[in-house]
């Protein structure tokens, strides 16, 4: 449709093409098998997700050690057993033209996982809090980790990272956001360390630029990494935009090619899918000024719901490309309804973040508009591919 030009104009990304400027973000969706394989539930959902017509399709958070895993039913990449069905399932997604991602994780002390002991950068438990749900509530208090298995962790994002190129992945994410370990160790809000990996900026960003260089090193040059950051903690003593202006830099330097610009942690969750009475694309002045201070393409995400913002966003130089998540989980034809200009026929995300909210408390996501979700009960088969 004419009009949406710089939408579907693609970007290159050292060397791979990706067709448009639309992103599906990384989701968990708990369809795995309790054991963190790829099930029949996780290629319907990426199909068609894929066949939507995005541009790029990040896999959800996938645990990079086994005490990283941040639901019960996540992905798992901390061992080759894995990777048999995680090419399975970027097949799915490159079949459908879009380029095939993946988030890798840590969870750190935000694992919503039962009786688990969750490690962390200090030994403080995360306070999680939802001003529109009304809701406090505090999670398990983390160990803090050591030296040695700080280095261990670096090296497991750098051995994943191995695994999912060799499954068939084009693109890397690391999940630097949202008040997971990656964030937890950069914000002096959850890292309290006297060592060399907390203090000032420097300090606190190691875990992540160690991780970076490690995970280049075993990829080569020519692999696109991403990093995901919440360039707002969106509380009080987190980062800010500022701080992580001067990060991002930090991060390129490393190593990154693509910056995914994201807000929010546990302490104010409600930013993360942001909810209905924060307004609509509340994170694009943030991917704003992190794009004005480096020379690497930068994606938006949070409270997108069209592809005519997403261009007008683009045609402002806002942001490079724009990732679209809640609305392509109601209607994953979005962008192709929108493509041929059938805006009539989509079906709108109301934004009742149900989607998110049954991480915590359903056997797996669902989506009151997107009656195709699997309906999952916990007798559900989650049988590995
Ligand atoms: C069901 C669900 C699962 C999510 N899982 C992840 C995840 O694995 N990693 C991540 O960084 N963000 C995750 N998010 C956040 C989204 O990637 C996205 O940043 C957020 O929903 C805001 O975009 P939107 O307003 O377009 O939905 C998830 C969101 C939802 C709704």
């Amino acid at each position: 449709m004419s009009g949406l030009e710089k939408v579907f104009t693609p970007i290159e990304v050292k060397g791979i093409k990706i067709p448009n400027r639309i992103v599906f973000p990384p989701t968990d969706t708990n369809f795995g098998s309790a054991d963190g394989f790829v099930t029949k539930m996780d290629l319907d959902y990426y199909e068609k997700i894929s066949r939507g017509g995005s541009g790029l399709v990040i896999v959800g958070a996938s645990a990079v050690t086994k005490n990283g895993r941040g639901f019960p039913n996540v992905l798992n990449v901390y061992d080759d057993r894995y990777i048999n069905g995680l090419k399975k399932l970027f097949a799915v997604i490159k079949r459908n033209d879009a380029i095939p991602g993946l988030q890798l994780s840590h969870a750190g002390r935000q694992a919503w996982m039962p009786n688990f002991e969750p490690v962390a950068p200090s030994p403080l438990p995360c306070i999680l809090k939802s001003a529109s749900q009304g809701l406090v509530m505090e999670m398990t208090k983390p160990r803090e980790l050591t030296l040695g298995e700080i280095e261990e962790i670096e090296d497991a994002f750098a051995a994943a990272a191995v695994r999912v190129k060799e499954a068939g992945a084009e693109f890397i994410e690391f999940h630097g956001c949202h008040g997971y370990l990656i964030h937890e160790f950069l914000s002096s809000f959850s890292n309290k360390r006297a060592d060399d990996y907390g203090g000032n900026l420097e300090n606190r960003a190691r875990f992540a630029v160690n991780l970076i260089m490690k995970t280049r090193d075993s990829l080569g040059e020519r692999f696109p990494l991403c990093f995901r950051m919440s360039a707002d903690g969106r509380v009080e003593g987190d980062l800010n935009l500022e701080e992580s202006k001067r990060l991002a830099q930090m991060l390129v330097d490393a190593g990154i090619d693509i910056l995914h610009v994201s807000s929010g942690r546990f302490e104010n969750i409600d930013y993360i899918s942001p909810t209905k009475n924060l307004g609509e694309c509340v994170n694009v002045h943030l991917a704003k000024g992190i794009k004005e201070c480096i020379d690497v393409p930068v994606i938006t995400v949070g409270a997108i719901y069209d592809i005519i913002t997403a261009e007008k966003i683009l045609c402002e130089e806002k942001a490079d490309m724009v990732a679209i998540g809640r609305a392509q989980i109601a209607d994953p034809e979005l962008v192709n309804k929108s493509k041929r200009g059938d805006f009539d026929s989509i079906k709108k995300c109301i934004r009742c973040n149900e989607c998110g909210l049954s991480l915590y408390t359903e056997p797996g996501m669902h989506c009151v508009i997107n009656i195709d979700l699997p309906k999952i009960t916990p007798d559900t088969p989650r049988v590995k591919v």
